[in-house]
């Protein structure tokens, strides 16, 4: 049986661990299954190098983890070789919107999002284009328990046309005035709200479930009242302690844990094309604080 011993490498404390000795192509032994699943219940995103995947490789790893979703949420990208699941995420030399320039968890701002995002890297830019990721379960073991006690009586709602505004998101003040106003019209209504605090389903860890620019405000309160601790929470969340920062090489592969993890792509290759395949994941949700009590 092929892929029995794999590597684990932690990339930090907290967050990321590289894997090796597999090869995705071929379908994963139970063991190394369960092994890889292990990993990223506890590093909250995983990574692989020197991978060569077709599509339809990709989706049925991705698939080992849960029904991959076709058109699950609402997407302008194109589906891959025919296979609906598998999206193109590509950024061209002469785009000045970087695809998740911001830290985020994919799809916040539905009621049911994504569980996991399987990232594969198919077109590189010389340089850059790094993606940096960090632990929820490192931020809530951060804060004081009887701070945890009253984030556990909040939730937050997550706005999706708050990525485009460059007033709210600094990562969007290279776009137009008229991109953000038909972003509002686009994406009008497309918000949901969760728990500030809730538990991991799989490793029973508590997470600190907060994005810095989806969230709008925290349910019952207005947003001046929010500014001041969704700004605490972001600097607790985005501690270079808590983090790690993968460097993409072509033929890499990330999977990361919505529901453990939230990620930055950096954007410091304009200029160059940068191309992606990215699938997602549907699987159970967190659970609420109330409802585990
Ligand atoms: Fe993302």
């Amino acid at each position: 049986m092929q892929n029995t011993a794999i590597t684990i490498r932690p990339m930090s404390a907290f967050t990321g661990a590289e894997i090796s000795n597999v090869d995705l192509r071929q379908p994963l032994a139970e063991q190394t299954y369960l092994e890889i699943r292990k990993a990223l219940n506890d590093w909250g995103v995983i990574f692989f190098r020197s991978q060569d995947l077709t599509p339809a490789q990709q989706l049925a790893f991705a698939r080992r983890f849960g029904k991959a979703e076709a058109d699950a949420h609402v997407s302008n990208m194109q589906g891959v070789d025919g296979i609906p699941e598998v999206k193109e995420v590509v950024r061209e030399a002469d785009h000045v919107r970087n695809i998740g320039g911001f830290w985020h968890m994919d799809q916040s701002f539905h009621p049911n999002p994504s569980c996991f995002s399987v990232l594969y890297a198919r077109e590189l830019p010389p340089v850059g284009g790094d993606t940096s990721f960090a632990h929820l379960s490192a931020a809530h073991d951060a804060l004081s328990p009887g701070f945890r006690a009253t984030l556990e009586r909040l939730s937050c709602t997550h706005v999706r046309s708050h990525a485009d505004s460059a007033a709210i998101n600094p990562a969007a003040s290279a776009l137009s005035h008229e991109y953000y106003t038909e972003s509002l019209k686009k994406f009008a209504g497309m918000e949901a709200s969760h728990p500030v605090i809730a538990t991991h389903p799989e490793s029973s860890r508590k997470v600190l479930y907060f994005s810095p620019i989806y969230c709008d405000r925290f349910d019952g309160w207005t947003r001046e009242e929010s500014l001041p601790l969704m700004t605490h929470l972001t600097k607790v969340m985005t501690e270079p302690e808590h983090t790690c920062r993968f460097r993409w090489e072509e033929g890499s592969m990330a999977m990361w844990d919505n529901r453990a993890v939230v990620h930055y792509a950096l954007d410091d290759y304009a200029g160059h094309r940068r191309l992606m395949h990215r699938i997602t994941v549907e699987g159970p949700w967190l659970t609420p604080c109330s409802a585990a009590a």
